[in-house]
């Protein structure tokens, strides 16, 4: 685990945490303040951000935190909140793709598909496409996406034919290959955005003692495990250091595609080196969130792609009477993830 780290001076880089109003993302988005950045806070439910934001403010006494709220579960609401980040960032250096759950029952979200890839993978896939010409503009700039050690588990790899887990689902499960999805996402991004300015790293955060199965997200044995091994974990702040120093570091300002463990690279597991598991799922994640090949390129994105094109104008999916829609489906499958509740 990385102990502590001096953050460089971030003034002038604006940089979007992700569930930044608790555990990590929240301790994340602290100590981004602290060094002098602009903070976009994303969190779901307003009260709790509005509060998280608040407190940080006060602790930082940096003013520049802000505050979007919106559901990685929701397509049309990750358009909604995309479309308020670019609002707030006219320039943005930095995502940090940190929230994420564990559920030990089956659930689907609104848009019918399985709970955990819905927040885990797919919400944060279509984040970061909404972001990217924006992030590409404003070079050099970095997503960071936090896996975790659970990326192992899949040791087979992606289950493409069940990507939403229906047979036999387990809590771990699903979890473990929404975060191989994270490592296969952060590689195929990286080799996307080769050359462009903007770097795609993630990492495993430790162990650490956060609301991870509050909430009524866990039960049973799940929950209990949990509140066991809460005493011996890390704090959030220890736990915030790496997606830090990888959002921050001068000395990664090169590094791309890697999974990080502290401070070091690590090889991730051999599922997640697998270039055509990570080809085909960026291709099944571009279908399941509707992003159309206008909003994502269908290879590499050509050097200093940036557009300026923002989310909310035309073409982009998004209902021009102010609804939420579910987003144009444009090329896009419904039955990627078929509905059986
Ligand atoms: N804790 C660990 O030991 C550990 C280990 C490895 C990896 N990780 C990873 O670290 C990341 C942060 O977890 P944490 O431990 O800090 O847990 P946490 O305290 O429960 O934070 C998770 C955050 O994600 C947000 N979130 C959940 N569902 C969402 C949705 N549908 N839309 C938007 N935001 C949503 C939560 O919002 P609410 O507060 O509204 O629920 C919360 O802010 C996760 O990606 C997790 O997989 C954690």
């Amino acid at each position: 685990m990385a102990g502590p780290w001096p953050v460089p001076d971030l003034t002038g880089r604006t940089i979007v945490v992700t569930g930044a109003n608790s555990g990590i993302g929240k301790a994340t988005a602290r100590q981004l303040a602290s060094a002098g950045a602009h903070v976009v806070m994303a969190a779901r439910d307003r009260s709790r951000g509005t509060a998280a934001r608040d407190q940080l403010r006060r602790a930082t006494g940096n003013e520049a935190v802000d505050l979007v709220v919106f559901d990685l579960s929701d397509r049309a609401s990750v358009r909604d909140g995309a479309a308020g980040i670019l609002e707030l960032a006219p320039r943005l250096h930095g995502l940090v793709n940190n929230a994420g759950l564990v559920l030990s029952d089956r659930r689907l979200s609104a848009d019918g598909v399985e709970m955990t890839l819905a927040v885990n993978h797919l919400g944060p896939f279509l984040l970061t496409a909404l972001l990217a010409d924006r992030l590409l503009a404003s070079a050099p700039s970095r997503v960071v996406t936090v896996s975790s050690i659970s990326h192992r588990q899949p040791v087979r790899g992606l289950d493409f034919d069940d990507l939403g887990t229906e047979h036999r689902y387990r809590a771990l499960k699903a979890y473990g290959r929404s975060k191989l999805a994270n490592v296969l996402f952060t590689r195929e991004l990286a080799r996307r955005t080769a050359g462009t300015g903007l770097t795609a790293n993630c990492c495993h955060p430790g162990v650490v003692a956060t609301g991870y199965s509050g909430d009524g997200d866990t039960s049973g044995w799940l929950a209990w495990g949990f509140a066991e091994i809460t005493p011996i974990l890390l704090t959030p702040d220890q736990g915030a250091r790496t997606p830090v120093y990888l959002v921050s570091a001068p000395e990664l300002a090169a590094v791309s595609g890697q999974y990080f463990v502290g401070r070091r690279v690590r090889r991730p597991s051999r599922a997640a080196r697998d270039p055509d598991a990570a080809r085909r799922l960026w291709e099944v994640s571009r279908l399941a969130t509707g992003l159309t090949t206008a909003e994502l390129p269908p290879d590499r994105w050509p050097q200093g792609a940036a557009t300026g094109r923002a989310v909310g104008t035309a073409g982009d999916g998004r209902r021009g009477d102010g609804k939420r829609g579910g987003g144009r489906r444009g090329d896009g499958d419904d039955t990627i993830f078929p509905v059986r509740p």
